[in-house]
C-alpha cells in the first residue's frame, strides 16, 4: 500500500490550476498566514478543492494552498495546517507537505507560533529551529512503511537541513532581522503547558515549545526533501510570566512580528530558490 496515487492526484488537481510548478514550499503557522496573500501572481486553491487535504479547524488557520512567486522563485504555500490536537490522524497532518514534495518542491520552509522557554527570549522573537524534541507521543511514520515515499528508519541527524539553516542566517542578515536559534519541543496540546512541564522542557534542552512542525519535518525527511523551520515566539511559556496564556495573544504577537517575519521569510525563499536552481 502506498499513498503515492492519492498524493499525485492532489498534486495533479493543484498543477491544473497554477501557472508553474513550485520549487520552494512554505507552511505558514498561526497568525502568520498573511504572507501567502502577498505572493506575486497569486492563485489560491481552497483545501476543500484538493482531494485528501484535511480542513484545519482553528480560527486563524484559513485553509488555502497559495501559489505564486517571490522574485523569480515559484512558491507553493500552505496557509493553515491541520494539527494533531484537532483529532486528525498523523497521515492527514502531513498530507499537505507530502503534496508539496510531489508538486516538485526542492525544499520546504515551515513556520509556527511557539512559546518561549529560553529565559533570554522575548515575545516577538524569531527563532530558527536547529533541532527538535518530538514529545508528541506520535510519529507520522507509524504503521507499515510506505516504501514508495522513503525508508523504514530515516536518520534524523540532519532533519533540519544544514544548508537551509545556513541560508536562513544569510537571509536574516539580508533582511536586517534578528534571528535566534534553538531547539523546539513539540507537544500534543491543545492545553498549554504547566509551569512544571516548562521547567522539565528547559532541563531537556528546549528553547521553545509548540504543537506542530515536527510531524512535517519527519515526513519530509522520510521523503528526502530538505526542510527547516522558524518559530515566531509569540509569548513566554507558563511560569516565565505571571500572566495566563491566551490564543488571542499568540495571534496578536504574530501580527506585530509580521513585518520582520515577512521580510525574513521572503529573503529566505529568495536564497533557497537561488540555491535549488543552482544546485
Ligand atoms: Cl506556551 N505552548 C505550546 N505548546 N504552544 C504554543 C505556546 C505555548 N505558545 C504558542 N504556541
Amino acid at each position: 500500500m502506498t499513498l503515492l496515487p492519492e498524493l499525485d492526484e492532489a498534486a495533479r488537481v493543484i498543477l491544473e490550476r497554477i501557472p508553474a510548478p513550485p520549487r520552494v514550499g512554505v507552511v505558514l503557522g498561526s497568525g502568520l498566514g498573511g504572507w501567502g496573500d502577498e505572493l506575486a501572481e497569486l492563485v489560491k486553491v481552497p483545501y476543500a478543492d484538493i482531494p485528501g487535504m484535511p480542513r484545519p479547524a482553528v480560527a486563524g488557520h484559513p485553509g488555502f494552498l497559495c501559489a505564486g512567486r517571490v522574485g523569480d522563485v515559484q512558491v507553493a504555500c500552505l496557509q493553515g495546517r491541520a494539527h494533531v490536537y484537532e483529532g486528525h490522524p498523523l497521515a492527514k497532518v502531513v498530507f499537505g507537505v507530502r503534496v508539496l514534495a510531489r508538486l516538485g518542491c526542492r525544499a520546504v520552509l515551515l513556520t509556527n507560533a511557539a512559546g518561549g522557554i529560553n529565559p533570554g527570549f522575548a515575545a516577538g522573537d524569531l527563532m530558527l529551529l536547529t533541532d527538535h524534541l518530538n514529545l508528541m507521543g506520535a510519529n507520522p511514520l507509524v504503521g507499515p512503511n510506505d516504501e514508495a515515499l522513503g525508508k523504514r528508519f530515516p536518520d534524523m541527524t540532519y532533519a533540519h537541513d544544514p544548508r537551509l539553516l545556513e541560508l536562513a542566517k544569510t537571509a536574516a542578515s539580508d533582511a536586517g532581522v534578528a534571528l535566534r536559534e534553538g531547539v523546539y519541543a513539540a507537544l500534543l496540546g491543545p492545553t498549554y503547558e504547566t509551569p512544571a512541564e516548562i521547567r522539565m522542557l528547559r532541563t531537556l534542552g528546549a528553547d521553545a515549545v509548540g504543537m506542530s512542525t515536527v510531524p512535517e519535518i519527519i515526513a519530509l525527511r522520510h521523503m528526502g526533501v530538505p526542510a527547516a523551520a522558524i518559530s515566531c515566539v509569540t509569548n513566554l511559556a507558563a511560569g516565565l510570566t505571571k500572566r495566563e496564556l491566551d490564543h488571542k495573544e499568540v495571534e496578536e504577537t504574530a501580527r506585530e512580528a509580521r513585518a520582520r517575519f515577512t521580510a525574513l521569510l521572503s529573503a529566505w525563499v529568495r536564497r533557497v530558490g537561488a540555491d535549488v536552481a543552482a544546485g
